[in-house]
């Protein structure tokens, strides 16, 4: 149950597809001289921006994916990143490429990146769509990121809350309802 809300457009579907397009260009520049890229997903939030982001690679890619949870369904991380599936293929050796939706405080990313590093991978980047730095606790910047954006909740392209909203194909603030169960002049979405 959330509170009823209303969802305001931060970044449009039009400046995602832009975006995705040069960043998959610098990506295939850099991995210019592999045979193989592994692209790792992690899961859930990560699916919309890999779907975009795979077609724009003119490269091998192999496509995986990495289950942790931070948040739950709370808005506030909890700080305690848990696998919750694991990678089907190896990567010992290889080139990957973490695809993450948002960088927060930067818990997910940090223990995703350990965790993998601990596997020898030839080379492992990392990708993130959106990136709040004034929200960081642990020192750790995508290699490429999208959109910094401010302090702000968002959801869509992939990014959720409470589990809806994540096929918005735009990335929306959500603004939560007062008492009466309006934002602005605004009713919101009851939920
Ligand atoms: C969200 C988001 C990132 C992480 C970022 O994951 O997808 O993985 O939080 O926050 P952090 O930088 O503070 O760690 P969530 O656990 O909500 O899972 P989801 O991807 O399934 O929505």
């Amino acid at each position: 149950m959330t509170r009823p809300y209303v969802i305001v457009e931060l970044i449009s579907a039009k400046a995602i597809a832009t975006r995705v397009e040069e960043l998959a260009g610098e990506i295939q520049a850099t991995f210019r001289n592999t045979d193989k890229l592994i692209i790792v997903g992690l899961l859930r939030g990560s699916f919309v921006l890999i779907a975009d982001l795979v077609r724009e690679l003119d490269m091998n890619v192999e496509v995986d994916f990495l289950e942790v949870s931070s948040y739950g369904n709370e808005m506030v991380s909890s700080h305690e990143v848990r696998i919750l599936k694991d990678l089907r293929g190896e990567i010992e050796g290889e080139d990957v490429l973490v695809v993450e939706d948002i960088v927060d405080t930067g818990y997910t990313l940090s223990h995703v990146v350990r965790f993998l590093q601990a596997r020898n991978p030839r080379r492992l980047e990392t990708i993130a769509l959106l990136d709040k730095p004034s929200r960081r606790e642990v020192d750790i910047c995508a290699t490429w990121t999208g959109f910094e954006i401010p302090d702000e909740f968002v959801v869509g392209y992939g990014i959720d809350y409470a589990q809806r909203n994540r096929n918005l194909p735009y990335i929306g603030r959500v603004r939560l309802a007062d008492a009466d169960g309006k934002v602005g002049n605004e009713v919101a979405e009851e939920s």
